[in-house]
Protein backbone atom coordinates (compact mmCIF):
# COMPACT_ATOMS: atom_id res chain seq x y z
CA UNK A 1 0.00 0.00 0.00
CA UNK A 2 1.28 3.30 -1.44
CA UNK A 3 1.24 6.29 1.28
CA UNK A 4 -0.98 9.12 1.21
CA UNK A 5 -0.18 12.25 -0.31
CA UNK A 6 1.07 14.76 2.61
CA UNK A 7 -0.71 18.05 2.84
CA UNK A 8 1.59 19.86 0.90
CA UNK A 9 1.11 17.44 -2.05
CA UNK A 10 -2.67 17.91 -1.93
CA UNK A 11 -1.96 21.95 -1.87
CA UNK A 12 0.12 21.28 -4.70
CA UNK A 13 -3.30 19.42 -6.48
CA UNK A 14 -5.98 21.90 -5.33
CA UNK A 15 -4.11 24.69 -7.11
CA UNK A 16 -4.63 22.73 -10.26
CA UNK A 17 -8.28 23.04 -9.84
CA UNK A 18 -9.18 26.75 -10.38
CA UNK A 19 -12.93 25.90 -9.75
CA UNK A 20 -11.96 24.62 -6.11
CA UNK A 21 -11.01 28.30 -5.10
CA UNK A 22 -14.07 30.37 -4.82
CA UNK A 23 -16.48 31.17 -1.59
CA UNK A 24 -20.21 29.88 -1.59
CA UNK A 25 -22.37 31.74 0.12
CA UNK A 26 -19.93 33.69 1.89
CA UNK A 27 -17.37 30.41 2.16
CA UNK A 28 -14.54 28.91 0.93
CA UNK A 29 -16.16 25.92 -1.01
CA UNK A 30 -15.77 22.60 0.34
CA UNK A 31 -17.08 19.87 -2.91
CA UNK A 32 -17.42 16.91 -1.84
CA UNK A 33 -20.33 15.58 -4.92
CA UNK A 34 -17.14 13.94 -6.81
CA UNK A 35 -19.43 11.06 -7.68
CA UNK A 36 -21.83 13.25 -9.42
CA UNK A 37 -19.12 14.74 -11.63
CA UNK A 38 -15.67 15.46 -10.75
CA UNK A 39 -13.97 19.23 -11.29
CA UNK A 40 -11.27 19.95 -14.16
CA UNK A 41 -7.66 20.70 -13.97
CA UNK A 42 -6.11 23.84 -15.55
CA UNK A 43 -4.92 21.26 -18.56
CA UNK A 44 -8.08 19.96 -19.36
CA UNK A 45 -9.73 23.23 -19.54
CA UNK A 46 -6.85 24.78 -21.19
CA UNK A 47 -7.05 21.70 -23.85
CA UNK A 48 -10.46 22.58 -24.69
CA UNK A 49 -8.95 26.65 -25.17
CA UNK A 50 -6.87 25.61 -27.37
CA UNK A 51 -8.31 22.86 -29.59
CA UNK A 52 -11.56 25.65 -30.32
CA UNK A 53 -9.16 28.37 -30.91
CA UNK A 54 -6.93 26.80 -32.76
CA UNK A 55 -7.98 23.39 -34.12
CA UNK A 56 -11.46 23.48 -34.37
CA UNK A 57 -12.68 21.10 -37.49
CA UNK A 58 -14.68 18.03 -37.96
CA UNK A 59 -13.13 14.67 -37.98
CA UNK A 60 -12.52 12.25 -40.73
CA UNK A 61 -13.98 14.52 -43.38
CA UNK A 62 -11.95 17.38 -44.74
CA UNK A 63 -9.05 17.58 -47.24
CA UNK A 64 -7.98 20.54 -45.25
CA UNK A 65 -5.05 21.25 -42.46
CA UNK A 66 -7.50 22.13 -39.32
CA UNK A 67 -9.34 18.48 -40.33
CA UNK A 68 -6.06 16.75 -40.06
CA UNK A 69 -5.10 18.22 -36.66
CA UNK A 70 -8.35 17.50 -35.42
CA UNK A 71 -8.63 13.86 -36.63
CA UNK A 72 -5.06 13.32 -35.71
CA UNK A 73 -5.89 14.93 -32.02
CA UNK A 74 -9.22 12.77 -31.81
CA UNK A 75 -6.90 9.78 -32.73
CA UNK A 76 -4.78 10.08 -30.35
CA UNK A 77 -7.33 10.66 -27.35
CA UNK A 78 -8.68 7.47 -28.57
CA UNK A 79 -5.17 5.56 -28.12
CA UNK A 80 -4.65 7.49 -24.70
CA UNK A 81 -8.17 5.82 -23.46
CA UNK A 82 -6.89 2.64 -25.08
CA UNK A 83 -3.78 2.74 -23.15
CA UNK A 84 -5.25 4.08 -19.66
CA UNK A 85 -7.70 1.07 -19.99
CA UNK A 86 -4.85 -1.78 -21.28
CA UNK A 87 -7.37 -2.52 -24.29
CA UNK A 88 -5.57 -4.09 -26.76
CA UNK A 89 -6.98 -2.22 -29.97
CA UNK A 90 -7.82 1.09 -30.44
CA UNK A 91 -10.80 -0.42 -32.33
CA UNK A 92 -12.30 -1.52 -29.15
CA UNK A 93 -13.09 2.15 -27.89
CA UNK A 94 -15.86 3.26 -29.09
CA UNK A 95 -16.55 7.09 -28.18
CA UNK A 96 -20.39 7.69 -26.31
CA UNK A 97 -22.16 10.54 -24.37
CA UNK A 98 -21.29 8.78 -21.16
CA UNK A 99 -21.95 5.48 -19.75
CA UNK A 100 -25.76 5.60 -19.81
CA UNK A 101 -25.39 5.81 -23.67
CA UNK A 102 -22.61 2.83 -23.60
CA UNK A 103 -24.93 0.85 -21.59
CA UNK A 104 -27.97 1.36 -23.89
CA UNK A 105 -25.72 1.09 -26.94
CA UNK A 106 -24.57 -2.65 -25.40
CA UNK A 107 -28.43 -3.21 -24.58
CA UNK A 108 -30.02 -2.45 -27.27
CA UNK A 109 -27.52 -3.52 -30.01
CA UNK A 110 -25.91 -6.51 -28.60
CA UNK A 111 -29.48 -7.16 -27.04
CA UNK A 112 -31.13 -7.39 -29.94
CA UNK A 113 -29.23 -10.21 -31.45
CA UNK A 114 -28.40 -12.43 -28.14
CA UNK A 115 -31.75 -12.24 -26.36
CA UNK A 116 -34.85 -13.97 -26.69
CA UNK A 117 -37.77 -14.97 -24.73
CA UNK A 118 -36.82 -16.67 -21.83
CA UNK A 119 -32.97 -15.81 -21.29
CA UNK A 120 -32.18 -13.64 -18.20
CA UNK A 121 -29.83 -10.74 -17.92
CA UNK A 122 -28.47 -10.10 -14.63
CA UNK A 123 -28.07 -6.94 -13.04
CA UNK A 124 -27.32 -6.25 -9.03
CA UNK A 125 -29.36 -4.54 -6.45
CA UNK A 126 -26.85 -2.00 -6.37
CA UNK A 127 -26.97 -0.87 -9.91
CA UNK A 128 -27.59 2.82 -11.11
CA UNK A 129 -30.96 3.27 -13.14
CA UNK A 130 -28.72 3.46 -16.39
CA UNK A 131 -28.07 -0.20 -15.57
CA UNK A 132 -31.23 -1.30 -14.74
CA UNK A 133 -33.39 0.64 -17.69
CA UNK A 134 -31.52 -0.37 -20.33
CA UNK A 135 -31.79 -3.89 -19.94
CA UNK A 136 -35.69 -3.38 -18.83
CA UNK A 137 -36.30 -2.21 -22.39
CA UNK A 138 -34.26 -4.49 -24.36
CA UNK A 139 -35.86 -7.61 -22.28
CA UNK A 140 -39.31 -6.22 -23.43
CA UNK A 141 -38.97 -6.40 -26.76
CA UNK A 142 -37.01 -9.86 -26.70
CA UNK A 143 -39.51 -11.69 -23.64
CA UNK A 144 -35.90 -11.51 -21.56
CA UNK A 145 -35.96 -11.48 -18.06
CA UNK A 146 -34.11 -8.26 -15.84
CA UNK A 147 -33.28 -10.09 -12.51
CA UNK A 148 -31.41 -8.43 -9.19
CA UNK A 149 -29.11 -10.04 -7.58
CA UNK A 150 -29.07 -9.06 -4.05
CA UNK A 151 -27.45 -7.45 -1.82
CA UNK A 152 -27.07 -7.78 1.81
CA UNK A 153 -27.97 -4.66 4.51
CA UNK A 154 -24.13 -3.44 4.31
CA UNK A 155 -24.46 -3.37 0.43
CA UNK A 156 -22.28 -6.29 -0.77
CA UNK A 157 -23.37 -8.34 -3.50
CA UNK A 158 -24.42 -11.49 -2.07
CA UNK A 159 -22.46 -13.86 -3.76
CA UNK A 160 -23.91 -17.59 -3.25
CA UNK A 161 -27.50 -16.44 -4.07
CA UNK A 162 -25.61 -14.54 -7.70
CA UNK A 163 -23.94 -18.35 -7.99
CA UNK A 164 -27.41 -19.66 -7.31
CA UNK A 165 -29.01 -17.32 -9.75
CA UNK A 166 -26.52 -18.34 -12.66
CA UNK A 167 -27.67 -21.16 -15.28
CA UNK A 168 -27.45 -21.80 -19.25
CA UNK A 169 -30.34 -18.79 -20.06
CA UNK A 170 -28.49 -15.82 -18.10
CA UNK A 171 -26.76 -14.07 -21.02
CA UNK A 172 -25.84 -11.02 -19.93
CA UNK A 173 -24.44 -10.15 -16.44
CA UNK A 174 -24.77 -6.25 -15.78
CA UNK A 175 -22.88 -4.51 -12.76
CA UNK A 176 -21.11 -1.76 -11.43
CA UNK A 177 -17.66 -1.90 -10.49
CA UNK A 178 -18.53 0.40 -7.24
CA UNK A 179 -21.69 1.58 -6.07
CA UNK A 180 -22.96 5.08 -7.30
CA UNK A 181 -24.65 5.26 -4.11
CA UNK A 182 -23.06 3.45 -1.39
CA UNK A 183 -19.61 3.54 -2.68
CA UNK A 184 -19.33 -0.36 -2.53
CA UNK A 185 -16.50 -1.85 -4.82
CA UNK A 186 -18.04 -5.17 -5.84
CA UNK A 187 -15.60 -8.00 -6.23
CA UNK A 188 -16.12 -8.01 -10.26
CA UNK A 189 -13.20 -10.47 -11.27
CA UNK A 190 -14.91 -13.44 -9.14
CA UNK A 191 -18.41 -11.88 -10.67
CA UNK A 192 -17.13 -12.25 -14.37
CA UNK A 193 -15.42 -15.91 -13.96
CA UNK A 194 -18.69 -16.90 -12.35
CA UNK A 195 -20.54 -15.71 -15.19
CA UNK A 196 -18.10 -16.74 -17.82
CA UNK A 197 -18.79 -20.41 -16.50
CA UNK A 198 -22.53 -20.49 -17.86
CA UNK A 199 -21.40 -18.83 -20.95
CA UNK A 200 -22.77 -15.39 -19.95
CA UNK A 201 -21.43 -12.10 -21.33
CA UNK A 202 -20.29 -8.99 -17.98
CA UNK A 203 -20.62 -5.64 -18.70
CA UNK A 204 -19.18 -3.49 -16.03
CA UNK A 205 -20.53 -0.21 -15.46
CA UNK A 206 -17.08 1.54 -14.38
CA UNK A 207 -18.53 5.05 -13.68
CA UNK A 208 -17.06 5.40 -10.22
CA UNK A 209 -14.31 3.44 -10.43
CA UNK A 210 -12.22 5.01 -13.44
CA UNK A 211 -11.33 7.54 -11.04
CA UNK A 212 -9.92 5.94 -7.90
CA UNK A 213 -7.76 3.53 -9.54
CA UNK A 214 -6.30 1.68 -12.42
CA UNK A 215 -8.39 -0.36 -14.47
CA UNK A 216 -6.86 -3.13 -16.81
CA UNK A 217 -9.64 -4.39 -18.64
CA UNK A 218 -7.56 -7.29 -20.35
CA UNK A 219 -7.12 -8.81 -16.38
CA UNK A 220 -10.20 -8.23 -15.53
CA UNK A 221 -11.19 -10.21 -18.51
CA UNK A 222 -14.81 -8.15 -18.65
CA UNK A 223 -16.59 -8.58 -22.16
CA UNK A 224 -17.71 -4.66 -21.85
CA UNK A 225 -16.17 -1.89 -19.53
CA UNK A 226 -18.13 1.41 -19.91
CA UNK A 227 -17.31 4.85 -18.07
CA UNK A 228 -18.06 8.67 -18.43
CA UNK A 229 -15.03 11.16 -19.27
CA UNK A 230 -16.93 14.20 -16.62
CA UNK A 231 -16.26 11.63 -14.29
CA UNK A 232 -12.58 11.51 -14.51
CA UNK A 233 -11.92 15.30 -14.77
CA UNK A 234 -12.74 15.07 -18.25
CA UNK A 235 -15.60 17.32 -20.29
CA UNK A 236 -19.27 16.13 -19.72
CA UNK A 237 -20.74 14.97 -22.81
CA UNK A 238 -18.13 12.09 -23.72
CA UNK A 239 -17.75 8.64 -22.83
CA UNK A 240 -16.32 5.53 -23.25
CA UNK A 241 -17.53 1.99 -24.37
CA UNK A 242 -14.71 -0.47 -24.34
CA UNK A 243 -15.50 -3.86 -25.65
CA UNK A 244 -14.30 -7.47 -26.64
CA UNK A 245 -13.32 -7.47 -30.48
CA UNK A 246 -15.07 -10.01 -31.55
CA UNK A 247 -18.82 -8.73 -29.78
CA UNK A 248 -18.62 -5.56 -31.44
CA UNK A 249 -17.86 -6.86 -34.81
CA UNK A 250 -20.68 -9.02 -34.06
CA UNK A 251 -23.17 -6.55 -33.04
CA UNK A 252 -25.60 -4.33 -35.41
CA UNK A 253 -25.07 -0.70 -35.46
CA UNK A 254 -26.58 1.15 -32.72
CA UNK A 255 -27.48 4.13 -34.87
CA UNK A 256 -27.76 5.32 -38.52
CA UNK A 257 -26.24 8.39 -40.03
CA UNK A 258 -22.73 9.35 -41.33
CA UNK A 259 -19.60 7.89 -40.31
CA UNK A 260 -20.74 4.66 -39.48
CA UNK A 261 -21.27 4.04 -43.12
CA UNK A 262 -19.09 2.25 -46.07
CA UNK A 263 -21.42 2.58 -48.50
CA UNK A 264 -25.23 3.72 -48.74
CA UNK A 265 -27.61 3.05 -51.57
CA UNK A 266 -31.09 3.23 -51.54
CA UNK A 267 -30.38 -1.12 -52.48
CA UNK A 268 -28.71 -1.52 -49.33
CA UNK A 269 -25.84 -0.03 -47.06
CA UNK A 270 -22.58 -1.38 -45.94
CA UNK A 271 -21.62 -0.49 -42.75
CA UNK A 272 -17.88 1.03 -41.55
CA UNK A 273 -15.34 -0.87 -39.32
CA UNK A 274 -15.15 -0.39 -35.52
CA UNK A 275 -15.04 1.22 -33.79
CA UNK A 276 -16.57 3.96 -36.72
CA UNK A 277 -19.21 1.59 -37.61
CA UNK A 278 -20.76 2.74 -33.46
CA UNK A 279 -20.17 6.28 -34.30
CA UNK A 280 -22.74 8.00 -36.07
CA UNK A 281 -22.78 11.55 -36.54
CA UNK A 282 -19.88 14.40 -35.42
CA UNK A 283 -18.81 13.30 -32.09
CA UNK A 284 -17.40 15.35 -29.29
CA UNK A 285 -14.18 15.86 -30.73
CA UNK A 286 -13.29 18.50 -27.88
CA UNK A 287 -14.69 16.43 -25.12
CA UNK A 288 -12.52 13.43 -26.34
CA UNK A 289 -9.31 15.49 -26.76
CA UNK A 290 -10.67 16.83 -23.04
CA UNK A 291 -10.66 13.48 -21.75
CA UNK A 292 -7.24 12.58 -23.23
CA UNK A 293 -5.06 15.77 -21.62
CA UNK A 294 -7.11 14.35 -18.28
CA UNK A 295 -5.56 11.30 -18.52
CA UNK A 296 -2.62 12.68 -19.26
CA UNK A 297 -2.94 14.62 -16.08
CA UNK A 298 -3.43 11.72 -14.17
CA UNK A 299 -0.41 10.35 -15.65
CA UNK A 300 1.81 12.99 -13.86
CA UNK A 301 0.38 12.08 -10.78
CA UNK A 302 0.89 8.53 -8.35
CA UNK A 303 -2.29 7.30 -8.20
CA UNK A 304 -1.45 4.70 -5.71
CA UNK A 305 -0.78 7.48 -3.71
CA UNK A 306 -4.34 9.31 -4.61
CA UNK A 307 -5.96 6.20 -4.16
CA UNK A 308 -4.26 5.87 -0.02
CA UNK A 309 -5.83 9.46 0.33
CA UNK A 310 -8.78 8.87 -0.80
CA UNK A 311 -9.29 6.17 1.77
CA UNK A 312 -7.55 7.85 4.62
CA UNK A 313 -10.68 10.44 3.86
CA UNK A 314 -13.35 7.85 3.67
CA UNK A 315 -12.04 6.22 7.01
CA UNK A 316 -11.59 9.71 8.26
CA UNK A 317 -15.14 10.77 7.39
CA UNK A 318 -16.89 7.45 8.67
CA UNK A 319 -15.18 7.82 12.09
CA UNK A 320 -16.52 11.08 12.28
CA UNK A 321 -19.97 9.86 10.89
CA UNK A 322 -20.21 6.99 13.46
CA UNK A 323 -19.99 9.34 16.40
CA UNK A 324 -22.77 11.84 15.52
CA UNK A 325 -25.85 10.91 17.18
CA UNK A 326 -28.69 9.73 14.98
CA UNK A 327 -26.56 9.33 11.90
CA UNK A 328 -26.81 6.18 10.66
CA UNK A 329 -24.59 5.34 7.17
CA UNK A 330 -25.91 3.56 4.31
CA UNK A 331 -23.80 1.57 2.90
CA UNK A 332 -21.39 -0.01 5.32
CA UNK A 333 -19.61 -2.94 3.01
CA UNK A 334 -15.90 -3.68 3.85
CA UNK A 335 -14.91 -2.58 0.78
CA UNK A 336 -15.91 0.39 0.03
CA UNK A 337 -14.52 3.52 -2.69
CA UNK A 338 -14.59 7.32 -1.77
CA UNK A 339 -18.52 7.93 -0.79
CA UNK A 340 -20.33 8.31 2.74
CA UNK A 341 -23.88 8.41 2.16
CA UNK A 342 -25.94 8.63 5.67
CA UNK A 343 -29.36 9.69 6.96
CA UNK A 344 -29.63 11.53 9.75
CA UNK A 345 -32.96 10.64 12.56
CA UNK A 346 -36.10 13.07 12.25
CA UNK A 347 -34.38 15.26 9.10
CA UNK A 348 -34.80 14.48 5.43
CA UNK A 349 -31.77 14.53 2.99
CA UNK A 350 -32.57 17.60 1.05
CA UNK A 351 -33.56 19.79 3.65
CA UNK A 352 -29.61 18.71 4.89
CA UNK A 353 -28.22 19.55 1.12
CA UNK A 354 -29.87 22.83 1.41
CA UNK A 355 -28.61 23.68 4.81
CA UNK A 356 -24.79 22.66 3.78
CA UNK A 357 -24.50 24.40 0.63
CA UNK A 358 -25.35 27.62 2.74
CA UNK A 359 -22.03 27.05 4.44
CA UNK A 360 -20.47 26.76 1.32
CA UNK A 361 -20.85 22.28 1.31
CA UNK A 362 -21.98 20.78 -1.88
CA UNK A 363 -23.32 17.24 -1.47
CA UNK A 364 -25.71 15.19 -3.20
CA UNK A 365 -29.12 14.30 -1.72
CA UNK A 366 -31.79 12.28 -2.53
CA UNK A 367 -31.91 8.38 -4.33
CA UNK A 368 -28.88 8.57 -6.46
CA UNK A 369 -30.75 7.20 -9.03
CA UNK A 370 -30.60 3.85 -7.69
CA UNK A 371 -34.23 4.18 -6.10
CA UNK A 372 -34.44 0.11 -5.82
CA UNK A 373 -31.43 0.13 -3.40
CA UNK A 374 -32.86 2.99 -1.60
CA UNK A 375 -36.34 1.10 -1.05
CA UNK A 376 -34.33 -1.83 0.34
CA UNK A 377 -32.37 0.31 2.71
CA UNK A 378 -36.18 2.07 3.58
CA UNK A 379 -35.17 5.58 2.66
CA UNK A 380 -36.60 7.88 0.20
CA UNK A 381 -32.84 8.94 -0.25
CA UNK A 382 -29.72 9.93 1.50
CA UNK A 383 -27.19 12.38 2.08
CA UNK A 384 -24.23 11.92 0.29
CA UNK A 385 -20.52 13.30 0.51
CA UNK A 386 -17.96 11.52 -2.26
CA UNK A 387 -14.72 12.31 -2.27
CA UNK A 388 -11.63 12.73 -4.42
CA UNK A 389 -8.04 13.16 -4.32
CA UNK A 390 -8.15 17.42 -4.31
CA UNK A 391 -10.42 17.07 -0.84
CA UNK A 392 -8.98 17.52 2.46
CA UNK A 393 -9.33 16.07 6.19
CA UNK A 394 -10.24 19.79 7.02
CA UNK A 395 -13.03 19.77 4.54
CA UNK A 396 -14.44 16.78 6.17
CA UNK A 397 -13.93 18.67 9.72
CA UNK A 398 -16.03 21.63 7.83
CA UNK A 399 -18.67 18.94 6.57
CA UNK A 400 -18.94 17.55 10.36
CA UNK A 401 -19.38 20.91 11.75
CA UNK A 402 -21.64 22.51 9.80
CA UNK A 403 -23.69 18.83 10.55
CA UNK A 404 -23.45 19.74 14.42
CA UNK A 405 -24.93 23.12 13.41
CA UNK A 406 -27.98 22.03 11.05
CA UNK A 407 -28.84 19.11 13.66
CA UNK A 408 -29.03 22.38 16.67
CA UNK A 409 -30.97 23.88 13.93
CA UNK A 410 -33.76 21.08 13.20
CA UNK A 411 -33.38 18.48 16.33
N1 LIG B 1 -24.50 9.06 -11.46
C1 LIG B 1 -24.15 10.29 -10.87
C2 LIG B 1 -24.29 10.29 -9.38
O1 LIG B 1 -24.33 9.26 -8.78
C3 LIG B 1 -24.82 11.44 -11.49
O2 LIG B 1 -24.40 11.32 -8.79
Amino acid sequence: MSQPLTTLEVEKIRADFPILHQQVNGYPLVYLDNAATTQKPQAVIDALVYYYTHDNSNVHRGAHALSDRATAKFESARKSVADFINAAHTQQIIWTRGTTESINLVAASWGADNLQTGDKVLVSALEHHSDIVPWQMIAEKTGARVIPIPVDNSGTIEMEAFVALLDSRVKMVAVNHVSNALGTINPVAEIIKQAHAVGAKVLIDGAQAIAHWPVDVQAMNCDFYVFSGHKLFGPTGIGVLYGRRKLLEQMPPYQGGGEMIETVSFSGTTFNQLPYKFEAGTPDIAGAIGLAAAIDYLNTLDRAALAAHEDALLAYATKKALAVPGLKVIGTAKSKAAVLGFVIEGTHPSDIGMLLDQQGIAVRTGHHCAQPLMQQFGTPGTVRASFSFYNTFEEIDRLFAALDKIRQLLL
